[in-house]
């Protein structure tokens, strides 16, 4: 009898620690400790014992019972501190919501103003090839461009329209979209674009753009400068100015860069008693390119140059973002740093 219940006491032990559930303790406690459990069968038995023996096996059921009992409270604390308290009064926790990248939102609000003018969304494809990058944009093939030092080229065969490449810019998209329509077309091409360049403060071997461009029967110079003017007054300050100095671009006659008048200094190239900083004292920052969309451009698409005219323009995003927000460093773009992109937005 006695070895009876040293065994028992050692399975119990065994098996109370080996428990996973408060379920399975609570199966536990009926068997060893309940109204028909063992001890409990050996305990009714204790009257019709000798005394002796009666003495004797009592305290050794009544330590064993003592022992079981001790080790199922303790395993139950262990389930209560594992278990999480919960207070239903408490107000509820944050929710962490995400939001979008800074280049993210600035694309957006860019394309969100266009078309409100009117202009559809097209993406383009961030893999082209030589013809919708260079040639039908009236690139000549001996254009720097086209190096391999500026053009990142895929090493896969190429097709009909050339290499393939990473596109450079998003004008390819220009022709993509003149090449399947027929005008009217007005249309805003946001997207990546790629450049072997080093990574340095104002450099990033991908970027952003955005592409736009109207072709009509009496689109003229006029239109596309009421259209940068409203773009510039939205996205900055209804107190900016444009200044558009000619400039040269293969699918663009006649072509020009547009600045804005600083936004710190006003456009008087004096902050503080000094040379404002932002715009080194010219008093004008570089925010695009743009011109009415070169004659051979339009043929290269199948759009009769004779009957259609359109202008285009391209804008660096994070360019755009840097002047706004006044980023010193488009490298902060990509590092994908909490602390810089959770300023925005
Ligand atoms: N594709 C030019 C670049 O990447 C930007 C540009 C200039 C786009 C003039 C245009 C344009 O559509 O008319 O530098």
């Amino acid at each position: 009898m006695e070895e009876k219940i040293v065994n028992l006491e050692k399975e119990a032990r065994g098996r109370i620690e080996g428990v996973k559930t408060v379920k399975e303790l609570e199966e536990l406690r009926i068997y060893y400790l309940g109204r028909k459990s063992f001890i409990n069968q050996l305990f009714s038995a204790l009257p019709d014992l000798e005394k002796e023996k009666k003495a004797y096996l009592g305290k050794l059921l009544n330590s064993a019972k003592k022992k079981i009992t001790e080790w199922i409270e303790r395993k139950e604390r262990e389930f209560e501190e594992k278990e999480e308290i919960i207070d239903f009064t408490l107000p509820a926790s944050k929710l962490n919501l995400g939001k979008r990248h800074i280049i993210g939102q600035v694309m957006e609000e860019i394309c969100k103003i266009f078309k409100r003018l009117g202009f559809q969304i097209v993406e383009g494809g961030e893999i082209e090839d030589e013809w919708h990058n260079f040639s039908a944009l009236n690139i000549p093939l001996e254009h720097p461009s086209r190096d391999v030092f500026d053009t990142f080229y895929l090493d896969i065969p190429p097709s009909e329209g050339g290499r393939y490449l990473l596109r450079s810019h998003t004008s390819p998209s220009q022709i993509r979209v003149m090449e399947k329509r027929t005008p009217p077309l007005a249309v805003i091409s946001p997207g990546r674009v790629y450049r072997p360049d080093n990574p340095d403060a104002s450099h990033s071997f991908m970027f952003h753009q955005i592409e736009g461009f109207c072709v009509d029967k009496e689109i003229n110079f006029s239109h596309l400068k009421g259209v940068l003017y409203h773009f510039a007054w939205e996205f900055f300050s209804s107190q900016i100015e444009l200044r558009f100095r000619p400039h040269y671009f293969p699918f663009t006659e006649p072509s020009a860069e547009v600045d804005i008048s600083c936004i710190i200094c006003g456009g008087k190239g004096l902050k503080d008693g000094g040379k404002c900083s932002v715009c080194k004292g010219k008093g004008w920052l570089e925010i695009l390119g743009c011109g009415m969309i070169h004659p051979e451009v339009l043929k290269n698409c199948g759009i009769n140059p004779k009957k259609f005219r359109g202008f285009a323009f391209g804008m660096g995003v994070e360019r755009i973002a840097m002047l706004k927000y006044r980023i010193a460093d488009i490298r902060l773009f990509f590092e994908n740093d909490l602390r810089f992109l959770n300023q925005f937005g």
